[in-house]
C-alpha cells in the first residue's frame, strides 16, 4: 500500500547553536533528515513509489539541495506558524491515491521502518494512529488525554492543566492520517492557544467530535522516537546508535573490545572471527573478512580487508585494499587505490597511494609509494620513496619482482626496475635499472688524506 509521507524539517533548532540548519547535522556520518528519509524509503515495499514531501523552511535551499535524488518533493513554509501549518503547505502535493498519510519528524532520527509500518497499518485509511510513549519526565511534550482507554485529545504542555500535565503518555510527534481527513482538518485549524500557533495535534480533537476512530500505537523503545535538539541530545542518540549497531555485530560474533568505543559511520560487513579493538572509527562501506584483526585507533574507509590481515595500531586506511594475511602499521596510511596483495607487510610511516603490491611485498619503515606497481617479493627499504610528480603531472613507477630497494632511495618516475633489481642504499634513481643487477647512483666515498679538522685559535693570556 503506497502512502504520503510528510517529514517536517522547517523548524530553526535554535538550541543547537548552529548555523547549520537542524535537520543536516549529522549522525553516525548522514544527516538527520538522510535517517528520516532512509526509513521512509524502507516502508511501502519495492520501488518507492510512495510520494514523499520535505516541509522545508529554515535553510531550506540547504535542506532541499541534502535530499537531491531522494526523490522528495519539498513544501516550502515561510514563516514557521507552527506543526499545523506546516502540514497544511503539504496539502496540495499529498497524493488522494494514496489513502494514508504517515507524518515524520525530520529531527528525530532513529525511528524505526518497523514500527512506522505498524502505525500506517493501524491507520488502514480509516482512524488516526498516534505513536506515543511513556516518559518519566514528560515536560515540554504533548500529553495524551484519555477518557476511558479512549484518546480524546492531545494537549501540548503550555496549554496543559495541572492534571494534564501529570499525564506521562506523551505523542511522540510521528502519527498517520486517513488523507482526505487529514487534508479537511489541518485546513480548518485554529491558533488559539498559548503559543499562537496551528497545533497539527488539534486534529485529534477533531477526529474524536466527528467519531473516527483515534488508537494509539506506544513506541517499543525511547530510542527511536527521541528528538534532537541540542548538542547534549545529538550525542546521546549517536552513542545510542553506535551500541545498536556493535550489539548487532556482536550478536554476528565480531569480537569488539568494547561496544561503547566502536563508531560505525556507514556501511561495515565482518566475517566470522573478526577482532576489533578499542576507538576504532569505521566510514562508508568497509568490509573485514574472517580472522582479520583491527588494533586500537585505526580509522577506516571504504576499505577491503581480506582474510587473516592484521591491522595494527594508529593505521589510517582510505579507499584501499589489503590482502589476505597482511600486516600494516602501527601508524600506516594507505591512501585512495592502495591494493595490496597477499601477505604484504606495510610498517610505520609508510603511506601508500594509489599504488598496488604483489603478494609478499614489504616496504616496513618510513617510505612513500605513490603511482607504483610493485611486484612480488620486493623489499623496499626505510625512507625510500617514489618521486611520482613533477610538479605538473604525476608519473608511474614499476617495480619487478625480487627487487631490493635499499634505504632512503628516491625513484624519479617514470622510471623502471628490472626484476631482480639491487638499488643501492642513498640511490636517487632517475633512469631505469637493469634486472638482477647492483644499481647505485650516488656519490662515491672518498677520505681524503692529511685533511684536518679547524680549530679555535687559543685565548690569549
Ligand atoms: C510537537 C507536538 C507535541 C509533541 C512533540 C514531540 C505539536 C503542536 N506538538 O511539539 O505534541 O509531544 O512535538 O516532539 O505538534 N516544524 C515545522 N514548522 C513549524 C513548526 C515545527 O516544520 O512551524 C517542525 C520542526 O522542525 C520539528 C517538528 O515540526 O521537526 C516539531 O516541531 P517542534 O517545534 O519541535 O514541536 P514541539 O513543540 O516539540
Ligand atoms: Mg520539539
Amino acid at each position: 500500500m503506497a502512502l504520503n509521507v510528510v517529514i517536517m524539517a522547517a523548524g530553526k533548532g535554535t538550541r543547537m547553536k548552529s548555523a547549520t540548519p537542524k535537520v543536516l547535522h549529522r549522525l553516525a556520518g548522514r544527516t538527520l533528515l538522510q535517517h528520516v528519509l532512509d526509513a521512509a524509503a524502507r516502508l511501502g515495499g519495492e520501488g518507492g513509489a510512495n510520494r514523499t514531501v520535505v516541509i522545508t523552511g529554515h535553510g531550506a535551499e540547504a535542506v532541499e539541495a541534502s535530499c537531491a535524488g531522494s526523490g522528495a518533493v519539498f513544501a516550502r513554509q515561510m514563516p514557521q506558524l507552527g506543526t499545523g501549518h506546516a502540514v497544511q503547505q503539504a496539502v496540495p502535493l499529498l497524493s488522494d491515491e494514496h489513502t494514508t498519510t504517515l507524518i515524520l519528524n525530520g529531527d528525530v532520527p532513529l525511528i524505526r521502518a518497523a514500527t512506522a509500518a505498524a502505525l500506517v497499518q493501524a491507520c488502514a485509511g480509516k482512524k488516526l494512529a498516534l505513536l506515543t510513549i511513556e516518559l518519566a519526565d514528560a515536560t515540554g511534550y504533548g500529553r495524551i488525554v484519555r477518557r476511558g482507554d479512549d484518546v480524546q485529545a492531545i494537549v501540548e504542555h503550555k496549554d496543559a492543566s495541572a492534571a494534564q500535565r501529570a499525564i506521562r503518555e506523551v505523542y511522540t510527534g510521528i502519527m498517520a492520517a486517513p488523507t482526505a481527513l487529514l487534508k479537511r482538518w489541518v485546513m480548518a485549524l485554529k491558533n488559539d492557544n498559548a503559543q499562537k500557533e496551528f497545533y497539527l495535534t488539534d486534529i485529534v480533537a477533531m477526529a474524536v467530535a466527528e467519531g473516527v476512530p483515534v488508537v494509539a500505537a506506544q513506541a517499543a523503545s525511547d530510542t527511536e522516537v527521541l528528538g534532537v535538539n541540542s548538542p547534549v541530545q545529538l550525542a546521546d542518540l549517536e552513542r545510542r546508535f553506535q551500541r545498536l549497531q556493535a550489539e548487532a555485530h556482536m550478536e554476528a560474533g565480531v569480537r569488539l573490545a568494547d561496544p561503547a568505543r566502536f563508531d560505525q559511520r556507514g556501511t561495515l560487513v565482518c566475517g566470522s572471527d573478526v577482532e576489533i579493538d578499542l576507538n576504532c572509527i569505521f566510514e562508508g562501506r568497509v568490509q573485514i573478512d574472517d580472522g582479520a584483526h583491527i588494533g586500537a585507533n585505526c580509522i577506516i574507509r571504504d576499505a577491503h580487508v581480506g582474510t587473516g590481515a592484521v591491522i595494527h595500531p594508529f593505521t589510517h586506511i582510505e579507499g584501499a585494499t589489503v590482502g589476505a594475511g597482511s600486516l600494516v602499521g602501527p601508524f600506516a596510511r594507505l591512501r585512495l587505490g592502495a591494493e595490496l596483495g597477499t601477505e604484504v607487510h606495510i610498517g610505520n610511516f609508510v603511506e601508500v597511494k594509489n599504488s598496488t603490491l604483489a603478494a609478499g611485498a614489504k616496504a616496513n619503515h618510513l617510505a612513500y609509494l605513490g603511482d607504483a606497481t610493485v611486484g612480488e617479493r620486493v623489499n623496499y627499504g626505510a625512507g625510500s620513496i617514489t618521486a611520482n610528480y613533477d610538479g605538473a603531472h604525476k608519473h608511474r613507477t614499476v617495480i619487478g619482482n625480487d627487487v631490493h630497494v635499499g634505504s632512503n632511495c628516491v625513484l624519479v618516475a617514470p622510471v623502471t626496475l628490472g626484476d631482480g633489481a639491487t638499488i643501492g642504499g642513498g640511490s636517487t634513481i632517475s633512469k631505469d635499472a637493469p634486472a638482477g643487477q647492483l644499481t647505485v647512483a650516488r656519490a662515491r666515498q672518498a677520505t681524503l688524506a692529511g685533511w684536518q679538522r679547524p680549530r679555535k685559535a687559543a685565548p690569549k693570556t
